[in-house]
């Protein structure tokens, strides 16, 4: 007789099914939903992320910001939030709101003391940020940023393929060859797993001296806009290396909302192009979608 399994043992299959369905539901209130991604650690991902998702903010629309990355949960300080412990509701886990209304959720929130450490393999780290995507209430919204963790491993994979219409990502360098040759693996995999890549940031290219003002180029200069070429991808724009960006993160105050500085002006017109392509991108999906609508239903009617 085969071995029947324990009736209060859930399926793991279908968890993960019905997982996956509750994500779906959650992300088709969302319009556009952007992933941050780079090929190798510290180079600007969180920054980019908290400054787009609060640009995005200033300029009106309703913005979730998730961040993806549960070894080093950095969005909660570069956004000042001192938060834990989020609130449950019948619409599921209550995002903890920062600054002009973002929604945020973030491990960090859960974790009893800042310092504790989270010790996870690969499939437990995918498994607790779909459970974020799927269970906390992000509601209607007109974007949602995702700050994925370091790297192109099995864990930023796993978590961009948990949403089937990611809109596309945002892919950070810093400029030296070390690092854009980690960009090209990280833009070279969103090839292959197919998801449109919004544009590349090259950041940190040269040091402005905070005394003379004179630039200095420590990484070297140029890297990420020739990996954008290379892969036929539009260059968005470059942020200097400035000690300001630092100063303010850690004070949690994102550098975009210092009107009156050149960051805030370079950082302006990357959103701009940013929005664009979003919207591009979008357009040209549901053009495909309707395009396979209308084959299926030639095919159909031509079967009957
Ligand atoms: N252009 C910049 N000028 C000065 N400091 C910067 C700049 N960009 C980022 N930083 C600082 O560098 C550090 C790393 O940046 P950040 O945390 O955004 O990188 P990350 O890619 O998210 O790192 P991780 O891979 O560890 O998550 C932070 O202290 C941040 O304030
Ligand atoms: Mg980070």
């Amino acid at each position: 007789m085969s071995k029947q399994p324990p009736k209060d043992k859930k399926n793991p299959f279908l968890e993960q099914m019905e997982r996956q369905k509750r994500i779906k539901e959650r992300m088709a209130k969302i319009k556009y939903k952007i992933a941050v991604l780079s090929g190798k650690g510290g180079v600007g991902k969180t920054t980019v992320a908290v400054n787009l998702a609060y640009t995005l903010a200033i300029r009106g629309y309703k913005v979730g910001l998730l961040d993806a990355d549960i070894y080093g949960p950095d969005v909660p300080i570069a956004l000042g939030i001192n938060k834990k412990f989020p609130e449950g509701s019948e619409e599921g886990i209550e995002p903890i709101l920062g600054p002009l209304n973002i929604r945020t959720m973030s491990l960090q929130y859960l974790l009893e003391r800042d310092y504790d450490p989270v010790i996870w393999m690969g499939p437990l780290v995918v498994k607790a940020i779909q459970q974020l995507l799927s269970d906390v209430n992000w509601g209607e919204l007109d974007y949602l940023i995702i700050d994925l963790p370091p790297g192109t491993g099995d864990e930023v994979l796993g978590i961009i393929k948990s949403i089937e219409d990611l809109t596309g990502l945002v892919v950070v360098v810093t400029p030296q060859k070390i690092a854009v040759s980690d960009a090209r693996k990280a833009i070279a995999m969103a090839k292959i797993v197919k998801v449109p890549i919004i544009g590349v940031i090259e950041n940190m290219r040269g040091f402005i001296c905070p005394h003379c003002g004179k630039i200095t180029y420590i990484f070297g200069k140029g890297g990420g806009e020739k990996a954008a070429k290379e892969f036929n991808i539009e260059f968005l724009g470059w942020l200097p290396l400035d000690v300001r960006i630092m100063e303010w993160t850690d004070e949690g105050k994102p550098f975009v909302a210092e009107e009156n500085t050149e960051l805030h002006t370079r950082f302006i017109e990357i959103v701009s192009k940013i929005e664009k392509r979003v919207e591009k991108i979008s357009k040209e999906l549901s053009k495909k979608v309707k395009n396979t609508e209308t084959k299926n239903n030639t095919l159909f009617r031509a079967k009957k």
